[in-house]
């Protein structure tokens, strides 16, 4: 057994700044995750972080234009905090020794992004989160005293007398089972766009922490609102980054039409995302694609130098993933899941309703992000919620009572886990898996009827039925892949079925929830929350009214 004052469960960015938080703060700390820190998902970030250090921009700027985003449903003391603490965050990246791009006069560089009024991401090349996740590693590294645990898959969160108690994990490099008892524990696992085949989440997307929080009694918040990313590479999904437009690249129709205009006249391809994924599924369906069923992001007219210095990866990927060379030719593009707005329900101080227990970056929802994200908010929530989320864990784990974590829950877990692993025969994961992938694509998508989402909610009881009987063919000890995807497949389908509870739930369309019954956005019943938990019944569904500071609901236009 081991035992720390604060686990942090999780460490990509926002993993990372809890956990540096916390030990600046004097504590015994642990970090643990399924991957090393440097393969997190945070790496896949390309276009930038937000932060309003522009000579004509402002946090008030900066906050309207998330809460624009957002379709008026973040909570707006949570985006005052991002965008007040955004500029401290990106000096104090560029200190640990992040290398920003730099503009002619020295300062960094900006580029333009969605929704935003101002010229206000900052980036490095189209790698900026990698960028940023190797500069914290470096930063962390420096704190001798915090124990790292790599490859190790959380298996339950321990929860007594409502106060969480500690984590059992499964090592996957010895197939051991063995607990870590905390004071206080930092859900940051990411994100679980692996519910999803058409996502640029990476394989270990898989909403761990938030299902093993929402097993233990966590509220889930804003589930039903799942981000399509406007430019992917169909097949492979890779996410091209809205940094390419930014830089001046442009949408074309099968036509050669820059349809954009007709969706969002001032901002053209830089409208908020929900807009520009819309405009190319439309485009697509109403027959004025291209033959392959996509649209065509051109870069072409930036001339070379700038295409092959500024956004290095996406020619690559271009070159690599479509056979094509975006230098003469137009990619083409067509919207894939991306991001998960909703996740385990935390407030502004990155508590959750389960003492002792916080969540931070896309594994939570404070929510700064609402019913749509804006582009390189992302990865400023991670930063500013992880810093936070690590602080408030570190002062509740210094006045909370020792763990009581005992043996008994670790056998508990060691049961339930090889229940499925001596299984002799039954269903593998896999087939389950492409199961559950096929309606989400099909069902819950950027367009949604209610007829689509019953059938996905049928669907996915059928699924946990099924779950009941899954099969590991593997029975090795050591990095037993076969075994870690079921365990996933678990987590991935609770989260399934909570994004379709709230999404036959909220009959409206607002932001990325799109509904073809309620095409209106209806603030009169639905300026509100949809929160989730977990019942014996299935998802048990209810309410938080949204915070509305400054900024009253106004239409949409970009
Ligand atoms: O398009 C992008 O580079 C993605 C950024 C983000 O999701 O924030």
């Amino acid at each position: 057994m081991q035992r720390h004052d604060v686990l942090v469960v999780g460490a990509g960015l926002a993993g990372q700044r809890a956990a540096l938080e916390a030990v600046r703060a004097g504590l015994d700390v642990g970090m643990l995750s399924k991957l090393h820190p440097l393969r997190s998902h945070s790496a896949a970030a390309q276009g930038g972080i937000n932060a309003s250090l522009g000579p004509q921009d402002s946090v008030k700027d900066h906050v309207f234009d998330t809460v624009k985003g957002s379709d008026y449903l973040a909570d707006q003391d949570a985006v005052e905090i991002l965008c007040r603490e955004a500029g401290p965050i990106v000096i104090e990246m560029e200190h640990f020794g992040t290398i920003f791009n730099r503009a002619a006069d020295g300062s960094l560089d900006r580029r333009a992004f969605g929704g935003a009024s101002y010229n206000r991401t900052i980036f490095s090349a189209d790698r900026t989160g990698l960028a940023l996740l190797q500069g914290l590693y470096e930063e962390l590294s420096r704190e001798k005293r915090l124990k790292v645990y790599e490859e190790w898959s959380a298996l339950d969160l321990v929860v007594r007398g409502g106060r969480v108690q500690g984590v059992v994990a499964l090592d996957r490099k010895s197939g051991n089972i063995d607990g870590f008892a905390a004071r206080a524990v930092v859900i940051a696992t990411g994100p679980f766009g692996r519910t999803y085949p058409n996502t640029t989440n990476s394989h270990a997307s898989t909403g761990d922490g938030t299902a093993l929080a929402y097993r233990a009694g966590a509220f889930l918040k804003d589930m039903e609102m799942v981000q399509f990313h406007p430019t992917c590479l169909p097949g492979s999904w890779i996410l091209i980054t809205e940094g390419a437009r930014g830089e001046g690249g442009i949408l074309r129709n099968g036509k050669g039409e820059r349809f954009m205009s007709r969706y969002a006249p001032n901002k053209l391809e830089l409208a908020s995302r929900d807009v520009v994924s819309r405009a190319i599924a439309t485009e697509v369906q109403e027959g004025r694609g291209f033959p392959d069923g996509t649209c065509r992001l051109e870069l072409m007219h930036l001339g070379r130098e700038k295409v092959e210095t500024k956004l290095q990866e996406i020619v690559e990927f271009s070159r690599n993933f479509a056979g094509i060379d975006p230098v003469v030719e137009g990619i083409p593009v067509y919207p894939g899941q991306h991001y998960m707005m909703g996740g385990v329900s935390t407030n502004p101080r990155a508590e959750t309703n389960i003492s002792g227990l916080f969540a931070a970056g896309e594994a939570a929802c404070v929510s700064v992000h609402g019913a749509n994200r804006l582009g390189a908010n992302s990865l400023l929530e991670t930063l500013v919620y992880g810093k936070i989320a690590g602080t408030n864990a570190a002062s509740s784990a210094s006045k909370a009572p020792a763990s009581d974590l005992s043996q008994a829950d670790v056998d508990r877990a060691v049961q339930r886990v090889h229940a499925i692993w001596d299984r002799k025969q039954g269903e593998p994961p896999a087939v389950i898996r492409n199961d559950m992938q096929k309606a989400m694509r099909e069902d819950v998508g950027i367009y949604r009827t209610p007829q689509q989402l019953e059938a996905a909610r049928a669907k996915l009881v059928e699924l946990q039925k099924r779950y009941l009987n899954v099969y590991v063919q593997d029975k090795s000890t050591t990095y037993n892949v076969n075994l870690t995807d079921a365990l996933e497949l678990g987590y991935l389908l609770d989260l399934a079925q909570a994004i379709v509870a709230a999404a036959i739930l909220r009959t409206e369309s607002r932001g990325a929830h799109v509904r073809l019954d309620f095409p209106k956005r209806d603030d009169a019943n639905w300026l509100k929350h949809i929160l989730v938990q977990s019942s014996p019944k299935g998802p048990a569904l209810s309410f938080l009214p949204v915070t509305v500071t400054s900024y009253q609901p106004m239409e949409r236009h970009y």
